[in-house]
């Protein structure tokens, strides 16, 4: 990928050597020491074990200002998305660099709509879950089985035909969540259908039952679009991270995704937004708010106020912005008077005014609401993160797209080894149990 370099130089002094590093820099101005050449020319290397001082590539696709809260995908304010596109426009846009054209946008939701069915075989294994199985567990299963029900997993196929593979697991995750979610209460499946767009035909798989027919309601068509665009992508997150490690290996998509769906599933990652429903509850429940944010100050406990702080966001998320205020809107509209919204609402007053948060810019993120529009659209907890998994699929799909390719080299970081120096004795073992 094309990087400018800047007309300036990093100098590293070594005892009494000196190496010049060179300087690369973004298109927003931000610029990074290139390392590339620094094991060769001095034998060492760098060590930042949680990656927070490495950019691991260089991307076109989302660009972050964690300090001014900014967030675009492929140049566009998510504030602008947000108004006036739907989910699969900014599908398209992370996939292939522009918003698409009426053509393309047919032809795209077409082949979701061709592709929204997936494998009829494949609904056995749905069968040998348990019925409390958590959806993210058995959302990743099923997207690395895809690689065995479909033909053309290789990687030439699917970069020369990008979209039918992209729409193939962007659709048949949907239909996979909704019939996560019908299994898990005993009702039948719904099946996709090719009159609704894709937002609302997640809505009906998930809702409709041949005895209460389910009413699509515009405004929560509008929202879940909203809420899909906000997490479709986020640069070089821990999933996103996953997918371009284990996709640098050559792995088929489908295995890589599965990949980036587990990473999701994690509680510091996709998995507080249900992590922060089962605490807003918590506090509900025992009416201490002020002992809860206690406890996430204090050292001697693990807890710490789920949907708040971020890696890259030292001010508020953009995201939580926009979702905390179609929260409101929505919950009025619906009718809803959700007391873990106010819940919410005090937490966030008392952190936002607490020196310890302030200190080390911790803010609502875009877990801290997104739980509670979800409960007012009827989604169940344990799905929450599924909901976060189906909308990222754009976004990891846009970077291994950006990934793949000719000169692509496997990732395969050094390490500073610490353990015990070479043990020069004989090896002593047990004798063995077994004779063969
Ligand atoms: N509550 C209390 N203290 C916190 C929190 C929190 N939510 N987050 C960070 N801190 C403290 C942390 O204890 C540390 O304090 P000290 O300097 O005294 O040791 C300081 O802030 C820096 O924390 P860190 O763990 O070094 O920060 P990080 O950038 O490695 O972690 C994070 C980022 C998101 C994992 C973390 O803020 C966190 O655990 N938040 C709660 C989980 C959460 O909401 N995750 C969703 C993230 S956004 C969506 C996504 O990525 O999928």
């Amino acid at each position: 990928m094309a990087t400018k370099v800047v007309d300036k130089t990093a100098r590293l002094t070594i005892g009494r050597k000196s190496v010049d590093l060179p300087l690369v820099c973004g298109t927003e101005g931000e610029q990074a020491i290139d390392i590339g050449k620094l094991r060769a020319s001095t034998g060492l290397v760098t060590i930042d074990p949680s990656l927070g001082n490495t950019a691991s590539c260089f991307s076109k696709i989302t660009y972050i200002d964690g300090e001014k809260g900014i967030l675009r995908y492929r140049g566009i304010p998510i504030e602008k998305l947000v108004a006036k596109a739907r989910f699969i426009d900014v599908a398209y846009l992370l996939i292939h660099g522009e918003l698409p054209t009426y053509d393309e946008r047919r032809n795209f939701s077409q082949l979701l709509n061709f592709n929204s069915l997936m494998h009829e075989d494949m609904r056995h294994f749905f069968d040998l879950f348990p019925r409390n199985a958590h959806p993210m567990n058995i959302l990743s299963t099923m997207i690395n089985a895809m690689a065995s029900f479909y033909p053309n997993v290789d990687l030439v196929s699917v970069v020369e035909d990008i979209d039918s593979a992209a729409t193939r697991i962007i659709s048949c995750i949907r239909t996979m969540v909704a019939f996560v979610y019908k299994k898990s209460i005993g009702e039948p499946l719904v099946y996709p259908r090719q009159d609704l767009s894709y937002c609302a035909n997640f809505l009906n798989m998930m809702f409709n039952s041949p005895v209460r027919p389910y009413e699509i309601c515009p405004e929560t068509v509008r929202l879940l679009n909203i809420l899909f665009i906000l997490h479709a992508d986020h640069e070089q997150n821990c999933s996103t991270t996953a997918v371009r490690v284990i996709g640098s290996a050559q792995v088929n998509l489908y295995s890589t995704i599965s990949a980036g769906i587990s990473a999701l599933s994690g509680p510091l990652h996709g998995g507080a937004n249900q992590a922060v429903i089962e605490m807003l509850r918590a506090i509900h429940e025992d009416g201490d708010i002020e002992k809860f944010v206690r406890m996430a100050k204090s050292k001697d406990n693990n807890f710490r106020l789920m949907g708040f702080g971020h890696r890259a966001y030292k001010t508020y998320d953009p995201r939580a912005v926009i979702i905390r205020r179609e929260c409101e809107k929505y919950l009025a509209f619906r009718k809803i008077d959700d007391p873990l919204l106010d819940v919410a609402k005090r937490l966030e007053e008392i952190a936002l005014g607490d020196s310890y948060f302030i200190e080390r810019h911790l803010y609502p993120n875009v877990d801290f609401y997104s739980g509670i529009l979800y409960r007012a659209m009827g989604i169940p907890e344990n799905m929450f993160t599924a909901m976060f998994a189906l909308a990222r699929l754009p976004g990891w799909i846009a970077h291994w797209k950006e990934m793949i390719g000719r000169d692509t080299k496997i990732v395969r970081p050094r390490q500073v080894y610490v353990g015990k120096p070479e043990n020069k004795s004989e090896i002593k073992l047990p004798k063995a149990i077994f004779t063969i």
